[in-house]
């Protein structure tokens, strides 16, 4: 039967989350697999160099140990070209933490305790893993994450500041930060013949077997990717890690046996990637109206010697607000280190925390309200193309936001509200995000003669609910009941998806299956009866006709009431409020959880995140849950997310933008500039502590 209101928005009930309360939803290393090797990696003790020796006679010696793989015994690869994934090829250390071997056995604690008997011995060579500003010989530019020139230029901004009525000149810091999921990564391969399959905790089935055919020299066709739900990724499951290859190569030594690896939480801070710290000199000028004349961002962050990842981090500068004289660089120092990679808004979560920091101290010192300064510095057009935007609705949210905050009745002034021995101050800030769009999706819908469908794409659930949502868009684009339609996602055996990434997932898969739906509906109208045989259409994601003509993003706006304590310096944040302009949202229940835990991600990140590197060593001593520091809900107050209505024809066929990764961009900064507000004191760099007020 057909529908008369549409499911597009509806707040839709979770369609797996039945499944998850009861533990039936199948997890990475929760797929039932014959007698499987368990794995357990050996990771390199020394921050650059070479293994001289490896003595596994001990472990080789305990009983159900299987055997030990190291770079003398693994598998040759067919491309090197990837370092981060190229493991054990040579005895070379790049990185402490580094894989360069594994135990296998038969049982998981066998495997971990063998591993601990494995003697190994290094050439050490000085290592530098320190990210500084002042290193300047180890500084080169690099590509910019996301396809972004590394440098913008626009104008004179030196000549704009000599002349500027109000000038800021301010440099402000985020830390190295981890991205963990609750599932650790988590891989079972296993081989048949040159088959290859991998049940592998991952935002992209497609994108996993793609790099994995390429390093072993396989056909794609023979690498079969299996992950139907994954506990979160963040980014960090977005593309495989050496664990993926690691998993690879112990399933090799073992063929038909499977090998399963599943990586611990401290395993994870060496060889999953994470993101840059970095430093940022932002320099603003503006007339005495507060009208800006010059916004300058330079950026030093890090990458590794062996692999680049360079994040965007001034690239959301380009776009935020008017100015004729305009500059922005990023530079990275090469280290030692692991590769970082993506984390929640790569680019756009430390960018905005420098410029909407900058752009509060700005107002403030042009007399202006932060909101008003914002509204003053609104563009026409994109500032860096001169294109004009898709739509482009921050102002809406600064409004509605601070209607609903309770804005009007701030008192400017610092230090001026207090609750006993509290300190209580509010902020705000902007939040930015891309309308971004992975190549190459494809959906197929097949009507079946019991009235049915079911739509097959080979698209990633990582916990947002787009298992729920993909059903939605397909139901709506049918016109059939959402019971009506079966969905398959998570399966190279399905048609080619994008991964989840870069807040594309629903854009990209949701366009393709809205294709497939459309022409399935021209070739049989909803009413007629589906023939005997059925009817299989695929779609594919369509070239948007306006991509490289209109600019297209998203904005929001992050308001924060924080409380600081006079005798200890304690921070807590009793409430935040986010206002974003998301164009359709698909399902407001899925969605708006997806808000909050990006909101959530950047309290974290005002507050608690900061991975700590020992320069000795080289790696991460807070490495695990009990001293990396994220939320609890006690750290939670009030937390708030909703959107205002936007209509934008121009982005996909559902008017719908990414909603994954604006939540945390912007967050960090509302935090700081609201902590400015109660105290007095301007931080500017996060995580902020307490004794950053003592
Ligand atoms: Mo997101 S950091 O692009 O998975």
């Amino acid at each position: 039967m057909t529908v008369t209101t549409s499911l597009i928005g509806a707040p839709v009930d979770r369609i797996d989350g039945a499944e998850k309360v009861r533990g039936a939803a199948l997890y990475a290393a929760e797929h039932p697999v014959e007698r499987p090797v368990y794995v357990f990696p050996l990771q390199a003790a020394i921050a650059l160099g070479r293994v001289t020796g490896i003595d596994a006679s001990a472990a080789i010696a305990e009983p159900d140990v299987v055997d030990v793989l190291t770079h003398e015994n693994a598998p040759r690869l067919a491309s090197a070209q990837d370092a981060e994934l190229a493991i054990l090829q040579s005895p070379e250390v790049a990185f402490r933490g580094q894989f360069i071997g594994a135990v296998l056995a038969e049982t998981a604690e066998v495997a971990r305790r063998a591993a601990s008997l494995v003697r190994l011995s290094y050439e050490q060579l000085t290592h530098d893993v320190e990210l500084h500003p002042a290193r300047a010989d180890l500084v080169r530019p690099g590509e910019v994450n996301g396809g972004f020139p590394t440098d913008t230029a626009d104008g004179d901004v030196d000549g704009a500041l000599a002349t500027a009525a109000v000038v800021l000149d301010a440099t402000y810091t985020t830390p190295q930060e981890h991205n963990n999921p609750l599932e650790p990564h988590t891989t079972i391969a296993m081989w048949t013949d040159d088959e290859l399959t991998l049940y592998d905790s991952t935002q992209g089935v497609h994108w996993v077997r793609d790099a994995i055919a390429t390093l072993f020299g396989l056909d794609p066709e023979s690498v079969h990717v299996v992950c139907p739900h994954a506990g979160g990724g963040f980014g960090s499951k977005g593309l495989p890690h050496a664990h993926v290859v690691l998993a690879a190569m112990a399933a090799r030594l073992v063929t038909p046996r499977p090998a399963k690896l599943v990586l611990t939480r401290q395993q994870m801070f060496s060889v999953v990637g994470y993101r840059t710290g970095t430093i940022q000199r932002i320099r603003l000028g503006s007339d005495s109206t507060g009208q800006l004349t010059a916004i300058s961002h330079d950026v030093v962050e890090q990458t590794s010697r062996i692999k680049e990842f360079a994040e965007q981090t001034a690239v959301p500068t380009r776009v935020m607000y008017a100015a004729p004289n305009r500059r922005t660089t990023h530079r990275l120092a090469e280290l030692d280190v692991p590769a970082p990679t993506w984390m929640r808004a790569p680019g756009e979560a430390p960018g905005m925390f420098g410029l909407e920091v900058a752009v509060d101290e700005m107002a403030i010192a042009c007399g202006l309200d932060p909101i008003e300064f914002r509204i003053r510095n609104e563009p026409d057009t994109d500032p860096e193309t001169g294109r004009p935007f898709s739509s482009r609705n921050l102002v809406a949210c600064l409004q509605e936001g601070a209607r609903r905050f309770g804005w009007p009745e701030r008192n400017p002034r610092p230090r001026t509200h207090r609750d006993g021995p509290w300190l209580v101050g509010t902020g705000v800030a902007a939040s930015t995000y891309p309308v971004f769009s992975m190549p190459g999706s494809r959906a197929t819908i097949r009507a079946r003669p019991d009235g049915r469908y079911r739509v097959l794409i080979g698209a990633a659930d990582i916990g947002t609910g787009a298992w729920t949502a993909l059903t939605q868009i397909a139901a709506d684009a049918l016109d059939v009941e959402m019971s009506d339609v079966m969905l398959s996602i998570g399966d190279t055996d399905l048609p080619y998806a994008s991964g989840a990434g870069g807040s594309t997932g629903i854009m990209c898969w949701g366009s393709a299956i809205v294709d497939a739906a459309r022409k399935l509906r021209a070739e049989l109208p909803i009413g007629e009866p589906i023939p005997d045989e059925g009817v299989e259409i695929t779609g594919t994601l369509p070239d948007n006709p306006y991509a490289g003509q209109l600019a297209m993003h998203s904005f929001g706006a992050q308001f924060a009431e924080v409380k600081v304590h006079t005798g200890t310096g304690e921070v807590r944040v009793p409430r935040l409020l986010g206002i974003f302009a998301i164009g359709q949202m698909i399902n407001a229940k899925t969605g708006r959880s997806q808000l909050l835990g990006g909101m959530t991600m950047g309290l974290s990140m005002a507050l608690h995140e900061h991975s700590v590197v020992d320069p000795r060593f080289g790696h991460v001593v807070n490495h695990d849950f009990a001293e990396y520091h994220i939320p609890t809900n006690a750290d939670i107050g009030s937390i708030e997310a909703d959107w205002i209505d936007e209509h934008d024809p121009y982005v996909n066929p559902m008017g719908a933008k990414g909603i994954g990764e604006i939540g945390i961009v912007g967050t960090a900064a509302a935090i700081a500039n609201a902590a400015y507000h109660a105290t007095g004191i301007r931080v500017r760099d996060v995580p902020i502590t307490l004794d950053k007020f003592l």
